[in-house]
């Protein structure tokens, strides 16, 4: 049996609901939902900062929950709506979150953004976004290199109604 045989034969037909739309897809067992979101899908504004479930950048929410998804294998998420940034705003208009880190300036190069504000959505939607502490605690998964987290903050409270 040849190697691409037997790759062929480990892959798995699943199905996928991401940002309302379902796909089809041959997933080898192996392959993590952050690969399978970017490189089969297309769906790159997903980043990978660290691999190691350490960054938070590639935080996406599977069925309402924030999950990190280099966590998590593509297989796993069969059955769950899986949102990614590219899913967050309606019919053009930002979601009150991404509107929040535009007008608080919450981001400087962007890296983390995606991860970070599906961090906060999670962290508003579970009523765990009470204060400031509250809220640093709730996306201290989350790492940002450039902003020192004072705008990102400021922005989640203000989206959570806090400020
Ligand atoms: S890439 Fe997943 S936590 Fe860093
Ligand atoms: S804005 Fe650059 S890593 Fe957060």
């Amino acid at each position: 049996m040849s190697i691409a045989r037997k790759g062929k034969d480990l892959l798995r037909r699943v199905a996928l609901t991401v940002n309302g739309t379902r796909h089809e897809l041959e997933l080898e067992p192996r392959e993590l939902l952050v690969y399978v979101l970017r490189e089969r899908l297309g769906l790159t504004g997903t980043t990978v900062g660290c691999d190691t479930s350490a960054c938070g950048a590639c935080t996406v929410l599977v069925g309402g929950e924030s999950v990190k998804s280099c966590t998590m294998l593509g297989v796993q998420a069969e059955g769950f709506e899986i949102t990614t940034i590219e899913g967050l705003a309606t019919n053009g208009d930002l979601h009150p979150v991404q509107q929040a880190f535009h007008e608080h300036h919450a981001l400087q190069c962007g890296f983390c953004t995606p991860g970070m504000v599906l961090a906060a959505v999670s962290l508003i939607e579970s009523g765990g976004a009470t204060d400031e502490e509250a809220i640093r605690e709730g996306l201290e998964g989350n790492l940002c290199r450039c902003t020192g987290y004072h705008n990102i903050v400021e922005a989640v409270a203000a989206a959570a109604g806090v400020i």
